[in-house]
């Protein structure tokens, strides 16, 4: 069987990818592992898919080359999903920072990128498993667990190793090397980590609190969510991305204020530190605090020592982590195919001709937030266009 474009992977990228080339009058075939597309779409966002961030930029993503992500995403925006929603009667709405979830069910994403794709005559085929895959002088050769297929190109849309269990695979790495591209190292990210030193914290889990978290230049202000092993929760999602083995994170407990200054103010006050704290802190957080870090007493008889110290470990609680929570927690994988094997403008590897890799196989990985689907789309429509 013959198609111009094969795509491998039916997920975000590779639906988006298809019905954007179907509609350019190309002819297309998707071949999904799983029994059905879109798997991790379903699971997305809590089940509400936060399928996009209207404040998508550049900075919000993590690759070893920062500029190549810019192309793709300055050629379809979020508005140009926005639009795609609502010509889908899709309703939505933005939860925070730019945050646009779909108000009813993931499930209507899924549907959507079905439905383009059938108006787009694109071919779908489910529990479908590539065998192998050749080059031949006009494009590749595929052979699959359905049939044999060719085609002038072929569109890696495999994503990422996170959450094997909705069946993450390692098939388009794999490829890369197959052709000898260069891949930079996957490690697990947007991953819960776990502490070096429990110290007694996993009594605390299920507490969350608001934090600013930092590590080396970066911060987020977020909650902070403690597990049984560590600590989850949207900062900590965030800065996993940027945390290094053996180094800390910092935690400034009270963001909004200074604590030396806070402490300084009610100096004069008998109420217990614990209690103090447990009014601006959850209370089971406050004690746990105290019991580690500054035995309780009335405020008025802190000294100044004790007064800095107790403050530094408000404003920045440095926190050792072991490791993260590994493949089966992390929403998304880090690195992936070397950007610098790809044409930035249309995702195809410069040295294979009419192959093409798209959304998280790819080194470009999206801050929490609707950036990785973000990436998914754009990095799909940048292909879509070219193939
Ligand atoms: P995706 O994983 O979507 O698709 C890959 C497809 O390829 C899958 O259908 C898979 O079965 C198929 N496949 C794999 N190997 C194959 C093979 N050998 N042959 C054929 N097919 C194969 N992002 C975001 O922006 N907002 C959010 O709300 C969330 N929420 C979220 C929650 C959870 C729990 C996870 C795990 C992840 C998220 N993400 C997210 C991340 C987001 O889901 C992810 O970045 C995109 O789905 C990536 O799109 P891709 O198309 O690249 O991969």
């Amino acid at each position: 069987m013959q198609f111009d474009v094969a795509i491998i992977g039916g997920g975000a990228a590779g639906l988006f990818c298809a019905a954007e080339a179907g509609k350019r009058g190309r002819s297309v075939i998707v071949l999904e592992k799983a029994e059905k597309v879109g798997k991790k779409i379903l699971i997305s966002g809590g089940g509400r898919c936060n399928f996009t961030n209207v404040f998508t930029a550049p900075a919000n993503f993590i690759s070893q080359n920062p500029h190549f992500c810019k192309s793709a995403l300055a050629r379809f925006t979020p508005q140009d999903f926005i639009k795609l929603i609502e010509k889908h009667s899709i309703e939505y709405y933005e939860k925070k920072l730019g945050q646009l979830f779909c108000r009813d069910t993931s499930r209507r994403i899924v549907q959507m990128l079905e439905d383009e794709c059938l108006a787009a005559s694109v071919k779908i085929r489910t529990n479908c498993t590539v065998k192998s895959i050749k080059k031949n002088a006009t494009g590749f050769e595929l052979e699959t667990s359905h049939s044999k297929f060719e085609c002038q190109s072929l569109v890696i849309a495999t994503g990422g190793l996170s959450f094997p269990k909705v069946g993450a695979t390692d098939f388009g790495l794999n490829l890369a090397r197959q052709f000898g591209l260069d891949i930079v190292a996957p490690r697990p990210a947007l991953v819960p980590l776990v502490f070096t030193d429990l110290k007694g914290f996993g009594e605390l889990a299920g507490i969350s609190l608001e934090v600013t978290a930092n590590f080396a230049e970066t911060d987020f202000r977020e909650n902070i969510l403690f597990t049984h092993r560590g600590l989850s929760g949207p900062a900590v999602l965030q800065i996993s991305n940027y945390w290094q083995a053996g180094k800390a994170v910092s935690f400034n407990l009270l963001p909004d204020k200074d604590a030396r200054d806070l402490l300084l103010e009610h100096r004069s006050s008998r109420q217990e530190l614990v209690n103090f704290l447990g009014q601006r802190l959850p209370t089971r957080f406050a004690d746990k605090f105290c019991a580690l870090f500054a035995p309780s007493k009335p405020l008025n008889q802190l000294s100044n020592q004790e007064i800095e110290r107790i403050a530094v470990s408000l404003n920045a609680w440095q926190v050792k982590f072991h490791q993260t929570e590994g493949w089966h927690k992390a929403e998304v994988m880090m690195g992936g195919v070397s950007t610098d094997e790809l044409s930035s403008k249309t995702m195809e590897v410069k040295r294979v001709k009419g192959l093409y890799f798209i959304g998280e196989v790819v080194d470009v990985t999206g801050w929490l937030g609707g950036y990785n689907f973000q990436w998914a789309w754009a990095s799909a429509y940048a292909a879509a266009n070219a193939v």
